[in-house]
């Protein structure tokens, strides 16, 4: 089965407007080249460059996606955004559970699943983020860690396109800090995740999901991570700031046969 790797860019708290239409003017020259249907690629501005880089990437092959979500449609909760509100900017995707939002921010497995129930109720496609932090890999919890929040995550939902979900499995002790998974580490959760997928919805569903790798992913480490069965593309943080180098993880990230 053919998978169309994802690449997407978490932006997380950098850019202004102006540095998002900067950066996108730029990727849209870089990544001209490489043929639709071989790598589809994402980036996740503030909520503040939403529209600037939604209204600069709309008819090209770069989708906008956001960094987070509230699941109510509208009311009164002071400072949230609707997934209604992300849709009518122009996203197609949001990240929701990202360990950030976790340690900082009070997520938990209950948000992110109400969050995931209303993106996908409102046709936008969570990109569903877990993983354990270092201190959990270092108990030997790590699958537990990860069970808990995929069935958690996941509960009650229902979806029949795999184009309608995407994980993103990223050890929280390799965000930021330089040491990436090792290809093996990158592939052995990816591929745990996956038999937990095939249970909650169905062998074709699980096959068809993508799973996303995060974590000091960068030019020089596409390629291998890429090459584990499991992992279907990225959730880029830091070296998706700089055009050149999230363009040469685009470029690195090649088709794949599955
Ligand atoms: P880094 O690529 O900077 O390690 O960040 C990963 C991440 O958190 C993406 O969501």
């Amino acid at each position: 089965m053919s998978q169309t790797p994802l690449i997407v860019g978490n932006w997380k708290m950098h850019k202004t407007i102006q540095e998002t239409e900067e950066f996108c003017l730029g990727l849209k020259k870089e990544i001209d080249g490489i043929r639709s249907g071989q790598v589809e690629v994402a980036v996740a501005p503030p909520f503040t460059a939403l529209a600037a880089a939604a209204r600069l990437l709309k008819n090209s092959s770069i989708s906008v996606s956001a960094q987070d979500v509230f699941w109510a449609e509208s009311g009164a909760y002071t400072g949230e955004v609707s997934p209604k509100m992300l849709r009518d900017v122009g996203c197609r995707y949001a990240i929701i559970g990202h360990s950030e939002r976790r340690q900082f921010f009070h997520e938990t497995d209950d948000s992110v699943n109400k969050k995931a129930a209303a993106l996908i109720t409102e046709k936008l496609i969570p990109i569903f983020c877990l993983g354990e932090t270092l201190a959990e890999r270092r108990e030997g919890i790590t699958f537990t860690v990860v069970e808990r929040q995929t069935r958690q995550g996941l509960k009650g939902l229902a979806i029949t396109d795999p184009q309608d979900l995407v994980i993103a499995y990223e050890p929280v002790w390799a965000i930021g800090t330089g040491q990436t998974a090792t290809p093996q580490q990158a592939q052995e959760i990816p591929a745990f995740i996956r038999k937990l997928l095939q249970e909650h919805f169905s062998p074709e569903m699980s096959r068809g999901l993508r799973i996303l790798y995060g974590g000091s992913v960068k030019p020089e480490n596409i390629a291998e991570l890429m090459a584990m069965d499991d992992v279907d593309g990225a959730l880029v943080g830091g070296a998706s700031l700089n055009v050149k180098s999230f363009s040469a993880i685009v470029r690195g990230a090649g088709p794949k046969e599955k």
